[in-house]
C-alpha cells in the first residue's frame, strides 16, 4: 500500500487556496517545535461567515495537504462550524495520514483555530 493516499498527493500537489491576505480579519500562526514546520491561515469573515480562506504553509507535504484540505473544508462555513473542525476530520478527508505524520494535521486544526481566535479578540 503506498504511503500516502491520493488526496494527499492531489491536494499536496495541487495545494487550495494558498496565498496570504492583506485585509484579512483573523489570522493564525502555529508551529511544531519538533518538526520545524510553520503554518499560518488568514480568514476573511463577513456576518459570521468565513467568506475567505489563504494559507501559507512552511512544511511538510502532509502540512501542506492538510492546510489545503482545512481551508477548503472551511470555506463559506459559520465560524462556530468552523472552530469544531478536528485534525481527525482533515486527516479522514485526506483519506488517511500515516500516524507519524497525523500532526500534520493537528498543526491545521490549530491554524484555523488560533486564527479565528485572533478575530474574536480583535472585535
Ligand atoms: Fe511536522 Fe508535517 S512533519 S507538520
Amino acid at each position: 500500500m503506498a504511503l500516502y493516499s491520493e488526496k494527499v498527493m492531489e491536494h499536496f500537489r495541487n495545494p487550495q487556496n494558498v496565498g496570504s491576505m492583506e485585509d484579512a480579519d483573523g489570522v493564525g500562526e502555529v508551529g511544531n517545535a519538533a518538526c520545524g514546520d510553520i503554518m499560518k491561515v488568514y480568514l476573511k469573515i463577513e456576518d459570521d461567515i468565513i467568506s475567505d480562506v489563504k494559507f501559507e504553509t512552511f512544511g511538510c507535504g502532509s502540512a501542506i495537504a492538510s492546510s489545503s484540505m482545512a481551508t477548503q473544508m472551511i470555506k463559506g462555513k459559520p465560524l462556530r462550524e468552523a472552530e469544531q473542525l478536528t485534525n481527525q476530520a482533515v486527516a479522514e478527508a485526506l483519506d488517511g495520514l500515516p500516524p507519524h505524520k497525523l500532526h500534520c494535521s493537528v498543526l491545521a486544526q490549530q491554524a484555523v483555530r488560533a486564527a479565528i481566535r485572533d478575530y474574536y479578540e480583535s472585535l
